[in-house]
């Protein structure tokens, strides 16, 4: 049988059924247990290749949880296959970029930015100074998160939009094939909440990066991602493209009494 992917120059001519490529993470029959209680229940999802797959559920439904699962930092049942051609049994930081909820170092520390790259790209002690490799790559990162030329700001000393796009340039090296933001534009402004979505949405265009971001702004979620998940108690409740999935129908179910505000697509982007 002759499929699309293996045509033959005397086949190429035809029109052939488009085979959509794989997810680049098929997520089958996942299951975690926490502290004894099950926290994720048989979750069957994809994410997308080379798309924004947004993540939404209420506070405590498991959203964090299939993150740190899908990255193997959680034991699970079931499998999370990733279809990229490097051996993610024990995924390594190359291959997947990752922006936690939660900052676990003190962003109080005496440390400028070059510093925080020089500790986490070079791995030696700080007293024997940044390489000259890392304050180049750290420069090349900060430019391509908009952060030209702050390579000697003190991080204690950064906004909140400022210091998410530290993280993300940080989360971006070496490389990722997969982008897992966890609520990343939590406690920024609107105005920077914007700009960082739409960040976020030129990075995923020019390097056509595997996106993973978990939100509670339905209307930020309507205008920059691609395929939504719900989850609700642990279990995928819906998924789909934004128009299919952001219904009032849908959201009520997903968040009961507790829905966001959100406005339609066409109403969202107006103006
Ligand atoms: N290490 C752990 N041990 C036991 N229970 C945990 C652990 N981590 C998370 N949980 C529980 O699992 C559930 C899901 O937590 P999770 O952090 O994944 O939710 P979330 O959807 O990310 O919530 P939020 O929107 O508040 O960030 C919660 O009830 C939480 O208390
Ligand atoms: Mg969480």
């Amino acid at each position: 049988m002759t499929t699309a992917a293996t045509a033959t120059p005397a086949t190429a001519g035809l029109s052939l059924p488009m085979v959509p490529p794989p997810p680049l993470v098929a997520i089958r029959d996942l299951s975690v247990t926490l502290g004894g209680n099950l926290i994720l229940r048989r979750v069957t999802a994809d994410i997308a290749r080379g798309k924004i797959t947004a993540l939404i559920g209420l506070n405590g439904c498991g959203k964090t949880t299939l993150l740190r699962a899908v990255v193997g930092e959680y034991p699970y049942r079931g499998e999370v296959k990733y279809h990229c051609g490097h051996d993610h049994s024990r995924p390594r930081p190359e291959n997947v970029g990752y922006v936690p909820q939660r900052l676990s170092v003190d962003a109080r520390l005496p440390l400028t930015i070059r510093d925080l790259f020089g500790l986490a790209l070079s791995r030696r002690p700080l007293f024997l100074g940044v390489p000259r490799w890392v304050s180049d790559r750290a420069g090349a990162l900060l430019d391509r998160v908009g952060m030209p030329g702050m390579l000697d700001r003190p991080i204690d000393g950064l906004s909140g939009g400022q210091l998410q796009r530290v993280l993300l340039a940080l989360a971006l090296d070496p490389s990722p094939e997969l982008l897992l933001l966890d609520e990343p534009a939590a406690g920024i402004d609107f105005k920077d909440q914007k700009k960082f979505y739409d960040l976020i949405s030129r990075i995923n265009q020019e390097m056509g990066l595997t996106v993973v971001l978990v939100s509670h702004d339905l209307n930020m979620i309507n205008a920059h991602a691609h395929q939504v998940l719900c989850l609700k108690e642990g279990a995928i409740a819906c998924q789909g493209r934004p128009e299919e999935i952001l219904t009032p129908a849908n959201l009520s179910v997903v968040f009961g009494a507790e829905t966001p505000l959100f406005h339609h697509r066409g109403a969202a982007t107006a103006g």
